[in-house]
């Protein structure tokens, strides 16, 4: 909630309202209500299977746990808990309901909330029904069998990466042009050993010699993609170069159309960047982790 672009404050309010449209609900309305939801306000990260109640050691954490990896858990033994950073289970269930967050962070680089708010309901509602016919429990089905604890860190992950990003993009000096931007990534440890495998930070959209202008990180968090629209509003609001994490081709058009540019940083290791940030803290307290499932896992814990 600390790296949200609401403000931990912000946050608060958002599980305060939550609370209160609880107390309004009837009893019957009341039985499918996600309880968790009135502590933690991210739909998209949730603890999916408790079948021991024990103190947590040792992890395996991967970027997408399927059946395979609670296998590989079962496997290698002496795994307290797995966690993913995709959604699944509930958590993917309730995806869209994280979306939102993307019409703060638009607000906050100069979009109007109205707008941001038309634009992003129409994309909500498309992605809510898109998630809709998934076989949501089949992870979890094979963690309760296996008697696997389970969890995912999304949106929460998702949070920490974007202001990591944006944090270090506002002390950078002389990004001026896309040239200057790929190699500033390229300094990243993630992004660096991402690199080795073809998948290093990119321009989709754009040239090097192009100038940046004002860089904006609104495609880290907020579950998924946003409307293609929104693109010509980002560049009335003035907004110059996107980065991303992956893009589809419709909004590279629409991007390009509205001659914004677009630096793709990449997927895994933008996700990998995120939850190592929420791992260091979790190293700090002597817990284990065994990275699997594409995460490139980097301590930062000796650097500070
Ligand atoms: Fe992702």
């Amino acid at each position: 909630m600390e790296a949200d672009f609401r403000g931990k404050e912000g946050m608060e309010k958002a599980v305060k309202r939550q609370k209160e449209k609880f107390e309004r609900l009837s009893e019957e309305e009341k039985k499918d209500f996600d309880l968790e939801s009135l502590t933690n306000p991210y739909s998209d990260s949730r603890i999916l299977n408790i079948s021991q109640d024990k103190e947590i050691k040792k992890v395996l954490v991967g970027i997408d746990i399927e059946p395979a990896e609670i296998l590989l858990a079962k496997e290698l033994g002496g795994i307290d808990l797995v966690i993913g950073h995709h959604p699944i289970g509930k958590a993917l269930a309730n995806l869209s309901d994280v979306m939102q967050l993307q019409c703060d962070v638009l607000n906050y680089y100069g979009i109007p909330i109205n707008v941001a708010e038309g634009l992003m309901k129409e994309r909500i509602g498309e992605v809510a029904r898109g998630v809709n016919a998934i076989n949501h429990q089949r992870t979890v089905d094979t963690a309760r069998i296996l008697g696997i604890n389970l969890m995912c860190a999304h949106s929460t992950a998702d949070n920490l990466a974007a202001k990591f990003l944006k944090d270090k993009i506002e002390k950078e000096d002389g990004l001026t042009r896309l040239e200057d931007l790929i190699d500033f990534l390229k300094g990243i440890p993630e992004y660096q050993e991402a690199a080795k495998i073809g998948v290093g930070p990119k321009i989709f959209v754009g040239d090097p010699e192009r100038r940046c202008g004002r860089i904006a990180i609104t495609e880290i968090t907020g579950g998924t993609e946003g409307s293609p629209k929104i693109y010509e509003k980002m560049a009335i609001a003035g907004i110059g170069t996107i980065i991303g994490m992956h893009v589809s081709e419709e909004h590279k058009k629409e991007a390009e159309a509205s001659n914004l540019n677009v630096v793709i940083a990449g997927h895994i290791s933008s996700d990998s960047i995120g939850m190592n940030l929420f791992l260091d803290e979790l190293e700090k307290k002597g817990i284990e982790i065994v990275p699997c499932s594409g995460l490139i896992r980097i301590s930062r814990i000796k650097q500070k």
